[in-house]
């Protein structure tokens, strides 16, 4: 088949070559004019420069006389193993493959499983995660996003499925895993058998809520009540409701659909969100007609979404959230505000996508029945000034013409009509629980200032997104005003400009709190943790060369909100991205996720000698037995 996505070129990549950009415009003036405005030509950022030139003060930006990080920094690292600081140790946790189940059969590294040893076992390629803590029982539950082809089907000649056999292994490898874990003596492990072990995947049965469900948008052969989904993949970062679920989010949805004539043309609306007539390679159509576009034109609209997920309660059906819109989901921040409304922060992760915030209508209560509170709410779409303020756009019927249902199923559509602000592709968001303040990282964006975006919105250079060909990223913070999450403004700066001072001077350098002792590129996974440090994941350029020389693997890294102090605390094998943070409920250890080592061939991570690489969740402890993070 052709327009297969190759093992080298990204899925942003791919969805271009695929679906086009419209054509450029004159975007050379606004770039110029963008940079000489803000006048950051020639020197490198400052830490809180933003807030500085705008005259606002951070509402927690007393000095801190002492360091809170409890570890020294390490260097960079291109070792095939995980570095971590002096006093701390990692150990494995979860591997792909490990089976969830006693009856279940090991991995095996000859044949890589099958479709049915991989739905009794741990998915592949874990990303966002988070510990529930269920009476005594603690459920590791952890997003499985995606598998690499040539690493599953390693084991067949090319390298690419042969039998349907291979193809539902590599589905099955997708979707979300439940898995009980216990510390025995020093080590963790996942408790086999435990009632609560469950792999939720594309063939797991789901209700869809909120407006767009029963919708004619969502109206398939296999469902035509609109009502109901069945599975979810691509499941990237995740988010905790204040009532203990939780929020699997659906990213690349788009990249499982094709269709049998490759010459099939899709919708505009299904376009805008990269669906075309070929897949990323993992041939789902050929065993399910669902992910066949041509004979299932409204599938795509059943993926999209975030997914609540009772973790306690194995037999319970996951739960669809249209009303927090349908994009490419990164995960999705839950705070209560102090009014007791819900607010949920989510980017949708595509050059030139938009950042969005969820308001519910109703107040959480504690004990209360929550199911309203993602059903009925209001999308809102973030549009950033140059001068360190900002506002929220609603995507109300009024604002965008569309309707409630509509807004939820083609909200990037909403967003371009109320003219957001493009983003340089936005990752992770996290609220501070010290502060109202909420970090989002702008992982990276080589079209910015250079192209427009899928639905052809300008990308012009400015505010949180100041460098055209943006290759290193960003992480923008914003403090709601009246330290409100619902109020419709907000100020921001940008918390740093990540660079390489080694090769670049200027805005490439990075801000000042990025040095050669600790730089990197493409921050994605962010997360606070419970003393208020934040911790930074990169999924970025690993060649070690050029433009990221010095940089090494992929890695870990806390910074100081306050003092903007940032130190790397862990780097990750070769080829792999470091995503998905949780910790133990006493903090004495945290979970860590190690995404797709050797997705180029050259990692034997965690196993060593000639094995099969294998994403896997580690487990990170001090030698002394004390708080991690
Ligand atoms: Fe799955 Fe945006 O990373
Ligand atoms: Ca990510
Ligand atoms: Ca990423």
């Amino acid at each position: 088949m052709a327009n297969k996505l190759p093992e080298d070129m990204s899925f942003d990549d791919y969805d271009e070559l695929v679906n086009p950009r419209p054509e450029e415009t004159e975007f050379d003036a606004v770039v110029a004019s963008a940079i000489s405005r803000r006048g950051l030509l020639g020197g490198a950022l400052a830490f809180g420069s933003f807030t500085a030139l705008s005259g606002i003060t951070a509402p927690n930006a007393a000095s801190a006389s002492t360091s809170r990080f409890a570890f020294d920094a390490i260097g960079a690292s291109t070792a095939d193993g995980i570095q971590v600081p002096a006093g701390y140790k990692v150990d494995i946790v979860a591997r792909w493959g490990d089976p969830l189940f006693s009856d279940a059969p090991e991995f095996d590294e000859a044949t890589r499983g099958t479709a049915a040893s991989q739905e009794r076992a741990f998915g592949d390629n874990s990303d966002g995660m988070d510990i529930i803590v269920h009476g005594d029982k603690l459920l590791l539950t952890v997003n499985n996003e995606y598998t690499n082809r040539a690493i599953l089907w390693g084991n067949n000649p090319d390298g690419k499925a042969v039998t349907d056999d291979d193809v539902a292994k590599g589905m099955a490898c997708h979707g979300v895993t439940v898995m009980e874990v216990a510390q025995n003596g020093d080590a963790w492990g996942v408790v086999k058998d435990s009632r609560f072990n469950r792999r939720i995947t594309p063939q797991t049965d789901m209700a869809m809520t909120g407006p767009a469900a029963g919708h004619d948008l969502m109206k398939t052969a296999a469902d035509p009540t609109g009502t109901t989904s069945k599975g979810t993949w691509n499941n990237c970062g995740n988010g905790m409701t204040p009532w203990g679920t939780y929020l699997a989010c659906e990213e690349n949805f788009n990249g499982y659909f094709s269709a049998a004539d490759e010459n099939h043309e899709v919708s505009p609306e299904l376009a805008r969100y990269g669906v075309s007539a070929s897949d990323w390679g993992y041939g789902w159509a050929k065993i399910d007609d669902r992910f066949d576009v041509s004979k299932n034109p409204n599938e795509p609209n059943r993926a999209g979404y975030v997914v609540e997920i009772d973790a306690t309660d194995p037999t319970s059906t996951p739960k669809k959230r249209t009303a927090l819109g349908r994009f490419k989901h990164e995960n999705a921040e839950c705070v209560v505000n102090n009014d007791g409304r819900v607010v949920i922060y989510m980017g949708d992760d595509e050059r030139g996508e938009f950042l969005y915030r969820y308001i519910s209508d109703g107040v959480f209560a504690p004990g209360a029945d929550t199911d309203d509170l993602m059903e009925n709410g209001t999308l809102y779409a973030a549009k950033f000034a140059d001068d360190g303020t900002g506002q929220w756009l609603e995507l109300s019927e009024a604002n965008t013409g569309m309707t409630k249902a509509e807004i939820c199923i083609h909200t990037r559509q909403a967003a371009s009509k109320m003219g957001a602000t493009t983003m340089d592709r936005p990752e992770w968001v996290t609220a501070n629980p010290n502060a109202a303040e909420v970090y989002c990282a702008l992982t990276n964006n080589k079209n910015r200032g250079i192209k427009p975006n899928a639905g052809g919105d300008e990308t012009s250079v400015g505010g949180p997104n100041p460098r055209e060909n943006n290759q290193f990223g960003q992480i923008v913070r914003w403090w709601p005003d009246d330290a409100d999450h619902t109020s419709a403004t907000f100020a921001w700066d940008l918390y740093c400009l990540a660079g390489n001072p080694t090769v670049h001077e200027g805005l490439n350098a990075g801000s000042d709190n990025v040095t050669e002792a600790n730089m990197f590129n493409s921050p994605d996974g962010i997360k606070f943790d419970s003393n208020g440090l934040l911790w930074i994941q990169t999924d970025g350029n690993y060649k070690n060369e050029g433009d990221f020389s010095g940089q090494g693997n992929n890695q870990m890294l806390a910074g100081d909100p306050v003092t903007g102090e940032i130190r790397r605390f862990m780097v990750g094998p070769n080829e792999c991205e470091v995503t998905g943070l949780t910790w133990s409920p006493d903090r004495r250890t945290m979970f860590v996720g190690i995404q797709h080592p050797g997705e180029r061939g050259n990692s034997h991570w965690p196993s060593g000698g000639t094995s099969v690489p294998r994403s896997a969740i580690v487990a990170v402890t001090r030698e002394d037995g004390g708080l991690v993070g």
